[in-house]
């Protein structure tokens, strides 16, 4: 159990379990105060403005009335109480979903497609197994999904809300004559991300097949994180470039017209990855100086190049009653070619965003370990 020490004259520390210590700043502890003056107790909001704190504000006592519970007193006069594990969760310094199942890596000799039978009323148990899947690998593939239009619905709205965009709360994937994408066409197309042109994009993409009578049209799917990591290894500045330099991507038809920015491997402060935004076919990188843009044309074949090798992909056939629901800033996802002649392929499709599945799933923690499910 972590531990408060009284550190004279100004502050506190924590320490850990295995020894480290986390100076606190008065302010810090107080702008986390939960008692009801401070916050309210039902949305967990702050009643009061922090910017107006006390910039010298200091601790003047610390008690530990009970063992893990810490009674405060600052300056300001106010006083309030902590218990370690708030302390340990609020001092932990991780990023905001550090509390999600980690990304576990995959290529084509790693990646696995398991079909998950679909349940219209999940229990937490069989969701937590669900959503442990979908954010280790990126992806789930569901099967038994009524073949009825529009059930990709039901699916999403037990992860998340819907997003609707100009295509419709749900979109039709089909051949057709006059295609506003190439994506209702029967042509292949490479691994991309959906809609890079939306800001911010849709981050959980779920296609659910309700036809395919096709022998070709098989789905594809590729760890962006893999292939940008393996990047990174064998063509550091390569990765470096692609890491910095912002692609602009547009999509326009006669009532729209969407342009946005993005680099096409987005990291955080600490070089981790965040989102990879890459669709060939849509790509436009800004005007500059003929030789940086060779160098940029360089890394991005670079990762085009592992992006659409057999080391990275895997494909597979998405059958009537399956769907496919995976997060659009990890994974690229596209299609082998096929005839239309030979018959009719129908996939529904909708998107979400990524807030959905991470907050089921914290709930879903939440409530097992209330019922001290294992
Ligand atoms: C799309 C798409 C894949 C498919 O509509 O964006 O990638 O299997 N479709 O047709
Ligand atoms: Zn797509």
């Amino acid at each position: 159990m972590p531990r408060l020490h009284v550190r004279a004259p100004r502050g506190l520390s924590i320490e850990l379990d295995d020894g480290r210590r986390f100076a606190l700043h008065p302010i810090w502890l107080r702008e986390r105060c939960r008692d009801p003056r401070s916050m309210d107790p039902r949305t967990g909001q702050r009643l009061h403005d922090p910017s107006d704190l006390d910039l010298d504000l200091a601790v003047t006592s610390v008690s530990e009335p009970e063992s893990g519970r810490y009674r405060v007193r600052f300056s300001d006069g106010h006083e309030s109480e902590f218990t370690s594990r708030e302390l340990l969760e609020e001092a932990a310094l991780a990023p905001a979903d550090h509390d999600i199942p980690a990304p576990r890596l995959w290529t084509a000799t790693t990646g696995d497609v398991r079909r998950f039978g679909w349940s219209a009323q999940p229990d937490d148990r069989l969701l937590r197994e669900w959503l442990g899947e979908f954010f280790k690998t990126g992806f789930i593939v569901f099967s038994g999904v009524p073949t009825e239009p529009r059930s990709v619905f039901r699916v999403g709205n037990v992860f998340g809300f819907t997003r609707e965009t100009n295509f419709g709360p749900l979109f039709d994937v089909r051949s057709t004559a006059s295609a506003s994408d190439l994506a209702y066409t029967s042509l292949p197309l490479d691994p991309h991300t959906d809609n890079p042109y939306r800001d911010p994009v849709p981050g959980v993409q779920l296609l659910h097949c309700l036809a395919n009578e096709t022998t070709g049209g098989l789905s594809t799917l590729v760890d962006g994180f893999a292939a940008a990591r393996a990047l990174e290894a064998r063509d550091p500045d390569a990765f470096d470039l692609l890491s910095r330099t912002p692609v602009r991507f547009r999509y326009q038809d006669e009532v729209t017209e969407l342009v946005a920015s993005a680099v096409p491997i987005e990291l955080d402060v600490a070089g981790g990855l965040v989102a990879i935004h890459f669709s060939p076919r849509l790509d436009f990188v800004p005007l500059q100086p003929p030789d940086e843009l060779e160098t940029y044309y360089r890394a991005r074949r670079a990762f085009d190049h592992l992006l659409r090798s057999p080391e990275f992909e895997i494909r597979f056939l998405l059958a009537p009653g399956e769907l496919l629901m995976m997060d659009n800033r990890r994974l690229l996802h596209g299609r082998t070619g096929f005839d239309p002649a030979e018959g009719l392929r129908h996939l529904q499709g909708c998107y979400i965003d990524i807030d959905g599945p991470r907050s089921l799933y914290r709930v879903v923690r939440r409530r097992l370990a209330a019922k001290s499910v294992p």
